[in-house]
């Protein structure tokens, strides 16, 4: 199993997750992580603690000479900010914020100061898992498995175009400051997001994540726990602020009939493998992965933090009072796509893991290429 655990505050002195069942001979480059890292904080409508970090991975143990030993992996990000803050005296914060983890929080740990709760429950901790999902991307990419985002909707405003040739939809989206392939619907979400900011409000959106190229037979139907898409659903929905998934058409599919939706079955000789035409069940049946493009969604809630603030309660008086506001983004969702890569590429390798071994990965890739009929080729 590949394994994380996660440690570290959002103003504490850095960020570390150690993650076990990491095959060997895995070669890392640094600079590819650093480049998601770089990803995850860059998006119109982010806050000015962006401007300040500028997240590097650190390895600090598990890997010699540029590559993996099969030995436990510690990865670090320093908070830059914490210069600014470990000496100075940061004052209680004792009105939670509605939406946040504040209020309940600070009754389940018992305390009078919520600064204990948001610096963990803050989603500068997905920086570190975008670091795990960078290690998990590069597994991936000993087997052409790969994964990209886009940002399919933002505060109301959905994108319509929808993507082709992944090169040139990977091309695009990275382009696009709001990671979204539809360049007239970006310019809406853009008004959108300036027009909360000016209101002192917060958006959210959706989020669509692609895998290309994902093996057949991922997960199982025969324990519960073992489905995949139900083991994609729960990792996504731990990121901060996902309040929703779906897999494929998901809700929509609800709304078809069953002859409208089911992708129907074909086989090429030529190919030697089966086939559909339509993907409409995401890449997944029976909690199996079928060979097509693994298509997921998730819907992101608007940010809590409003510098215009909701209505509170100040925890230490009991009295009325309106919500703190601090520095704060007014939109994350083109991160949170970021977020969502890793987590879908951590889950995709834990699957492989569970079918091929994961000592190390010459092993892998020769129990991939014996059961080369059950990966799909392109
Ligand atoms: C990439 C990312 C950035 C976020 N930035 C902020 C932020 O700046 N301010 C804020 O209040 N919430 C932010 N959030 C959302 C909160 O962390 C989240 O709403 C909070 O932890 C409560 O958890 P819940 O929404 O899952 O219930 C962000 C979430 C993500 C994924």
């Amino acid at each position: 199993m590949f394994k994380y655990i996660t440690s570290g505050e959002s103003h504490g002195p850095c960020l570390t997750a150690i993650i076990q069942g990491v095959p060997a001979g895995v070669e890392i480059d640094e600079e590819d992580i650093n480049i998601d890292l770089k990803r995850r904080q860059c998006g119109y409508g982010r806050g000015a603690r962006m401007q300040i970090e500028s997240d590097q991975v650190l390895f600090l143990g598990g890997i010699r000479n540029g590559r993996t030993t099969g030995a436990p992996v510690t990865l670090q990000i320093q908070n830059r900010d914490w210069a600014n803050w470990h000496k100075k005296h940061v004052e209680k914060f004792t009105v939670p914020r509605p939406g946040h983890a504040d209020l309940i929080g600070s009754l389940k740990y018992e305390t009078d100061d919520i600064r204990d709760i948001l610096e963990r429950s803050s989603a500068r901790e997905t920086a570190i898992r975008v670091a795990v999902g960078g290690l998990a991307k590069t597994i991936l990419g000993y087997f052409e498995i790969a994964i990209h985002s886009h940002t399919v909707e933002l505060g109301g405003i959905a994108a319509r175009k929808k993507p082709g040739d992944f090169k040139k939809f990977v091309d695009t989206v990275e382009k696009s400051e709001l990671r979204c392939y539809d360049k007239d619907a970006e310019k809406k979400m853009v008004r959108r997001i300036k027009a909360a900011q000016k209101q002192g409000d917060s958006v959210g959106g959706i989020i669509e994540v692609i895998v290309k190229n994902t093996p057949m037979c991922l997960g199982t139907y025969s324990t519960w726990n073992d489905k995949i898409d139900a083991l994609l659903a729960y990792s996504l929905m731990s990121i901060q602020a996902i309040k929703g998934v779906e897999v494929g058409l998901g809700f929509r599919a609800a709304r078809m009939l069953g002859s409208q939706m089911h992708d129907e079955i074909y086989y090429s000789e030529e190919g030697k493998r089966y086939f559909r035409e339509t993907n409409n069940a995401g890449g997944i049946e029976g909690g199996m992965t079928n060979g097509e493009d693994l298509i997921v969604r998730a819907a992101m809630k608007p940010i809590p933090t409003l510098m215009k603030p909701l209505k509170s309660v100040n925890i230490d008086t009991k009295k009325p009072s309106l919500a703190t506001t601090e520095r704060s983004d007014v939109c994350a969702v083109p991160a949170a796509g970021v977020v969502c890569e890793a987590v879908v590429a951590i889950e995709l390798v834990n699957s492989l893991i569970k079918r091929y071994g994961g000592d190390n990965i010459k092993m892998m890739k020769r129990h991939i290429d014996i059961d080369g009929d059950a990966i799909r080729k392109n």
